[in-house]
């Protein structure tokens, strides 16, 4: 059995995905009042997939976090801010051998995970599917992306990815993880702060804030060599572009996140590169200065500010 915490839009995919691959899969819910309204719909999941012309319906179930079934493999699917939390609620039904795989976007919430399991493997993920809820029980794959995945410890690949790929599902194993996740934070601290605050689509930054691009590239960049993550700035601008080019009539998770009033992941992103600037002494005047004008965006909009 693996268990799913969290039933958001992360949650649901990759429970649809597992159970539909042939792995069972547990949902773990909140509280109560989460695991009646998911039981009033009978734990029916309606998924659809436009890109492949497909709408299909599927039952998980779901509990709670302190029923009493041990947990063997725990897929974490909550937002960075939420992780470490719904992880304690779990964490005493972890079985001594059982294994963890974290989704979370940005960065710092894995490392507090791993330093709260010292004895699991901890394995991190990125994942550029995109997917949304019209309600809680429908679920819109509305992109198929990319999941790498990898031990941040460099350990070999689980026997359970091996298992999953032979069942069709695409996902990537990388034996560095850290600098695969220390390059998408790279991305997103340049793209998601940048779109929020033009309140724009991901294309329009390439005419309207090049010269910041360039600016945040830099400091980045210096950022990650300090932290041992090999990239020159010509690499990172042209990432940077490609992922502004295909994602350009995208909007970012954290312009979405704005204009529905949720709780952004800003800590996870320019958050920790400023704290990882901090750590070594290193000055990032252009990604301080992005920052100081997010909080006030986010203050002006009431939005929590971490
Ligand atoms: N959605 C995407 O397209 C996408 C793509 C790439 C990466 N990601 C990343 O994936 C992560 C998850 O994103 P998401 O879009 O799936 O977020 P989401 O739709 O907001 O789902 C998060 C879920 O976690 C649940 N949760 C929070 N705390 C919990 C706890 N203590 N116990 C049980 N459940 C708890 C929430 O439940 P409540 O409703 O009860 O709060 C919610 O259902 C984020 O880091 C995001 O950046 C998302």
């Amino acid at each position: 059995m693996l268990h799913i915490l969290g039933a958001g839009s992360m949650g649901l995919l990759w429970a649809a995905r597992l159970q539909r691959a042939g792995f069972p899969t547990q949902l773990i819910l909140r509280n109560i009042e989460r695991l009646a309204a998911w039981q009033a719909h009978a734990g029916q999941l309606e998924l659809t997939d436009p890109g492949q012309h497909q709408h299909i319906s599927l039952s998980l179930n779901a509990e709670l976090p302190d029923s009493p079934e041990p947990i063997r493999f725990l897929l974490v699917a909550t937002k960075a801010y939420a992780a470490e939390d719904a992880v304690r609620s779990v964490q005493h039904r972890l079985s001594a051998d059982a294994d963890v795989l974290l989704l979370q976007n940005g960065m710092g919430s894995q490392q507090a995970i791993s330093r709260q399991l010292p004895r699991h493997r901890v394995f991190y993920a990125t994942v550029t599917d995109g997917a949304w809820r019209p309600s809680a029980h429908q679920l819109i794959w509305a992109g198929h992306g990319q999941t790498i995945i990898g031990d941040p410890r460099q350990g070999p690949p689980p026997d359970w990815l091996t298992r999953w790929q032979e069942h069709g599902l695409t996902l990537e194993w990388h034996a560095d993880i850290m600098a695969i996740l220390w390059r998408k934070l790279a991305i997103n601290c340049a793209i998601n702060p940048l779109t929020a605050l033009l309140d724009c689509p991901n294309g329009e930054l390439l005419e309207r804030a090049h010269g910041r691009l360039e600016e945040l590239s830099q400091e980045l960049q210096l950022l990650m060599s300090a932290f041992g993550i090999p990239l020159s700035l010509d690499i990172l601008r042209t990432q940077l572009d490609q992922v502004i080019r295909q994602t350009a009539t995208n909007s970012s998770s954290m312009r979405q996140d704005i204009h529905c009033g949720r709780r952004t992941e800003i800590d996870f992103m320019l958050g920790f590169a400023l704290r990882s600037a901090d750590q070594l002494s290193l000055a990032v005047p252009a990604l301080r200065k992005l920052n100081a004008e997010l909080q006030t965006y986010l203050a002006t909009h009431g939005l929590p500010l971490d």
